[in-house]
């Protein structure tokens, strides 16, 4: 079984729809994390959605807490051929999803357009803020981000970024993520959330403040 997140957390590496295909043909079952992919631009296009039709070993994933900011609600879905979800029906926990939640999944997902409307305004948000901090972040000597297509940043740091992350908490009170749970990854690296742009000059002003010191 293969467990792929598309795009990939925490790099924001967006994997094209043909390079994940040929993995269908080599595993029993590919779940496929979409977790982020509305909130990354013309991601849709990337999606494994249209292939559910005609490959039964295909599950996609999907949350709308990231897409709506909700984090704490817990509310995703599953797609996959309806054979397996109803396998799955049987075996899973009666209560999947808290009434505040399935409330607000109604409300989200009830018109459409409005949904594809915020959608694309967030898309826009995430272009124009990645990008931008991007080219600022490479400007700050110590950190490199890398490539994202996705609304958050891998930054990673030549030296430990501990002391750098904590300085950041007790004295801007702003919190990076820790990358040190994630395989592979130590002490260098950190993830940052892209904010609104004064959300992240607050962030830059912070950061060149803590390596400056
Ligand atoms: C790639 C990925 N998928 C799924 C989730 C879970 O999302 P939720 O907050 O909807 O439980 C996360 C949470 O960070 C994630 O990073």
């Amino acid at each position: 079984m293969l467990w792929i997140t598309n795009p990939h957390n925490p790099t924001g590496q967006l994997w094209s729809r043909d390079s994940l295909t040929a993995l269908l043909e080599r595993f029993a079952l590919v779940i496929c994390d979409e977790a982020f992919l509305p909130l990354v631009p013309d991601g849709e296009s990337e999606s494994l959605i249209p292939l559910l039709a005609s490959q039964p070993n295909l599950v996609v994933i999907r949350s709308l807490t990231k897409l709506h900011g909700l984090a704490g609600l817990r509310l995703g879905y599953a797609l996959a051929r309806p054979e397996r979800l109803a396998r799955w029906a049987r075996w899973r926990d009666p209560w999947p999803l808290n009434g505040l939640a399935a409330a607000a999944g109604e409300r989200l997902l009830a018109d459409p357009h409005r949904h594809r409307r915020w959608c694309e305004r967030v898309q826009r948000w995430s272009a124009r803020e990645g990008d931008w901090m991007q080219r600022r972040l490479a400007g700050l000597a110590g950190l490199e981000p890398l490539p994202s297509a996705a609304n958050f940043l891998l930054i990673r740091g030549e030296r430990p970024l501990q002391e750098l992350r904590e300085g950041l908490e007790r004295r801007n009170r702003i919190l990076l993520r820790d990358c040190r749970s994630f395989a592979g990854l130590d002490e260098h690296w950190l993830r940052i959330g892209l904010q609104n742009r004064s959300g992240n000059r607050r962030l830059l002003r912070a950061l060149h403040g803590e390596l400056n010191r």
